[in-house]
């Protein structure tokens, strides 16, 4: 039996946010739901969240059913409220009347340390499993230990004493060997020391750190990739966590049949799928729930967000969001897709052409300066140069329909709500504000009008 604890009730100062740090999101995920999502591979019977600075925030964008994180996973959440921070040791102690008479382990993480890999929490818990300790506690030797807790051991890796930074004297400051803030306790044995916490230190609160210290015996395990345990406490380390992470997914997608052409200017958030042989481009930047399918190539400098792109699709310094983009559609250059589109297979969507809540028929072009909004527009349809939904009325959207094969002018405007039949051709420049029937020509603007010898009178 295993039971997570993570903690995120603190507020994080330093990190000079009104929003919780763990809150805080690095390519696509919160630290907290990275926390919880690694801890989920143990195959734990219980998650509880320790939630106290701006806990209805914290809990809120943990239930978000968007996420999904949470909605499908097993066991659920279950959130334990620190009222007052007092620091980690007092934030477990609130966890004693939840797991009363509960026999098994507890993984405790800290809802600030995003990069540790699943992997490394079932090594912990195996090893915490062999040895039979009280606790087994992750460790590393860094180069920088600055700000985080040392731990100090004896020759078989057993925990004498750990030692917060700032209560360190210059030479126990020497120690590298510190605290991750990944623990496995046996519940039992850490619920019987949990009461004995003081808050004799620097800070006057109440350490985890210390329940490690009375627990005998206690066992550190070194991680082999230090990368794994950096904790966020402020911007700096926020950014850097981001690198990590994407130098992590880059290698992952390459590895896994993708082409980047210049890894360093491209970002990609871990909750991105890619098909092999895509090619990504430079300045390209792929976030939220986008898939990409093969064949692909995305950039440079495009924008892809929430959206499904078919195969052998294109799209050069392009912006799409939350839409659909049909296989061997040709997107850009400087082409955006504003949310709630659905291109058809084999289109082509050009230079300055805006679409927004718009559905478009396969082999249907729109190649220049046209913006397309809440409009339906068939197959093999036609959008003139500078074509313009009016679906505004300063009040209400309205709706514009094109059918199948037609063709718009140059320059038409099409004043919503408003019905344009099949095989329509309209007149460029027409300003169309009735329904159209199929099959026909239609000219909506003024005829030409030659003055013969007229001048200015000025200029007479
Ligand atoms: C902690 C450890 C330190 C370790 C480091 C690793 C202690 C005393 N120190 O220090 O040894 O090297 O993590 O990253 O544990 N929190 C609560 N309630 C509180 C206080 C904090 O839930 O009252 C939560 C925070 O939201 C955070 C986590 O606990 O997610 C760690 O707190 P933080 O203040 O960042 O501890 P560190 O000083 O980094
Ligand atoms: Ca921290």
């Amino acid at each position: 039996m295993v039971a997570v604890a993570i903690l995120a009730a603190g507020r994080g100062t330093r990190m000079k946010s009104t929003l919780p740090k763990v809150l805080h999101q690095i390519g696509g995920r919160s630290l907290i739901e990275r926390a919880i999502l690694g801890s989920l591979e143990t195959s734990p019977n219980r998650v509880l969240v320790i939630v106290g600075y701006q806990a209805e925030q914290v809990k809120t964008a943990l239930l978000d059913p968007n996420r999904s994180l949470v909605s499908n996973s097993l066991p659920k959440l279950e959130f334990v409220e620190q009222t007052e921070q007092l620091g980690t040791g007092h934030a477990i102690q609130q966890v004693l009347p939840h797991l009363e008479g509960f026999q098994g382990d507890l993984l405790v993480l800290n809802g600030d340390v995003p990069l540790l890999r699943p992997q490394t929490l079932q090594r912990l818990i195996q090893t915490h499993k062999q040895h039979q300790h009280a606790a087994t506690i992750l460790t590393a030797q860094l180069s920088d230990p600055q700000g985080y807790g040392r731990v100090f051991c004896n020759g078989q890796n057993i925990v004498q004493q750990i030692i917060e930074d700032r209560d360190c004297s210059a030479a126990q400051k020497q120690n590298r060997r510190v605290n991750a803030g990944v623990y496995c306790f046996r519940w039992q044995d850490l619920a019987n020391v949990l009461p004995e916490l003081q808050a004799n230190n620097d800070q006057k609160e109440y350490y985890l750190t210390d329940a490690v210290n009375l627990l005998q015996p206690a066992m550190a395990v070194d991680i082999e990739d230090e990368q794994e345990i950096l904790g966020v406490n402020d911007r700096e380390q926020l950014a850097t966590a981001y690198e990590i992470l994407q130098r992590r997914i880059k290698s992952y997608w390459m590895s896994a049949g993708v082409t980047l052409i210049d890894p360093a200017s491209v970002t990609i958030d871990d909750t991105v799928k890619i098909q092999p042989d895509v090619v990504i481009e430079p300045q390209t930047h792929l976030r939220g729930q986008t898939a990409i399918a093969s064949g692909c190539r995305i950039g440079p400098g495009s924008l892809i967000e929430n959206s499904q792109i078919g195969e052998n699709v294109t799209a050069m310094y392009s912006v799409v969001s939350n839409s659909i983009v049909g296989a061997e559609t040709q997107i850009g250059p400087y082409a955006h897709l504003r949310g709630q589109v659905e291109v058809g297979a084999a289109c082509r969507i050009g230079n300055f052409v805006e679409l927004k809540n718009t559905k478009l028929g396969a082999e249907t072009k729109a190649a220049h300066l046209s913006y397309l909004g809440d409009a339906t527009i068939g197959e093999k349809v036609n959008i003139g140069c500078g074509t313009i939904t009016a679906n505004y009325d300063g009040v209400k959207k309205h709706p514009t329909k094109i059918g199948d094969r037609s063709k718009t002018g140059a320059d038409s405007v099409l004043v919503a709500p408003i019905a344009i039949g099949q095989d329509v051709n309209i007149a460029a420049g027409s300003t169309i504000t009735e329904d159209v029937p199929d099959d026909c020509l239609v000219i909506a603007r003024s005829r030409q009008v030659v003055k013969p010898g007229w001048r200015l009178k000025s200029k007479e």
